[in-house]
């Protein structure tokens, strides 16, 4: 069950912890600067900006620590709270240091059904860490996700906020985290979507026998 079903209630950041970046390191270069002002002056209201501007700020600074969503704030001219706001709704924004690859193992309902437990556990076995650590080499952190709209190609994973891997095996976890250990990117893989079913003849797919995965219900060991 996922984390926040058994305890929806989650502790706040530390709004003041020792921060990781100052002086020089904690600033944005001019063209970031401008980059910021364009999307500032692209939407009705410079709060429209924010998502853009901590977007940029995590690719510059790999996370969001508190002086770095003050940053942000500043640099749109926002209440340091309401850009906190947005920056911890969304789990996209990585609040602490994380691996290089961060493995969002999807364990909503359809995944759930389609073994992402196993799948979750499979990959937490092989890399020796549990949801939400990260592997000493800092290669990896694994996290449990909540559905990241791919149910018709569950159990899924999504890297880095990036690419899709879909019908997950153990098989397919292992090539991929051989692929990441030689720094090759997997390639996204698109998922079935209804007008997909349309073109296929209704809503059931007709390639079953192309898709190993849908042709023994792959439940999950940890429901059966
Ligand atoms: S339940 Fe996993 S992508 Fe929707």
């Amino acid at each position: 069950m996922a984390d926040f079903i058994k305890n929806p209630v989650v502790d706040l950041l530390d709004r003041n912890p020792e921060p990781v970046f100052s002086g020089k390191d904690l600033s944005f270069s001019k063209d970031e600067k401008a980059q910021i002002m364009k999307w500032v002056s692209s939407y009705p209201s410079k709060e429209g900006a924010v998502m853009h501007g901590l977007w940029l700020a995590q690719e510059k600074f790999g996370f969001l620590p508190p002086e770095v969503i003050q940053l942000v704030a500043d640099e749109i001219g926002m209440p340091y709270a309401d850009t906190y706001g947005v920056a911890t709704f969304y789990t996209q924004y990585f609040k602490e240091k994380k691996g290089d690859y961060v493995l969002d193992v999807c364990t909503c309902f359809s995944c759930q059904l389609c073994g992402g437990y196993d799948i979750l556990h499979y990959l937490e076995d092989k890399l020796g860490i549990h949801k939400g650590e990260t592997t000493a080499d800092g290669m990896f952190t694994i996290q449990e996700a909540e559905c990241l709209g791919a149910c018709g190609s569950a159990p899924m994973l999504q890297v880095t906020n990036g690419p899709y891997v879909n019908h997950l095996t153990p098989e397919k976890i292992d090539a991929l985290v051989d692929a990441l250990r030689d720094g090759k990117m997997p390639e996204f893989e698109s998922v079935t979507l209804p007008q997909d079913e349309d073109e296929l003849g209704g809503n059931r797919r007709t390639d079953v026998s192309l898709t190993p995965t849908y042709g023994v219900c792959p439940v999950s060991e940890t429901l059966s």
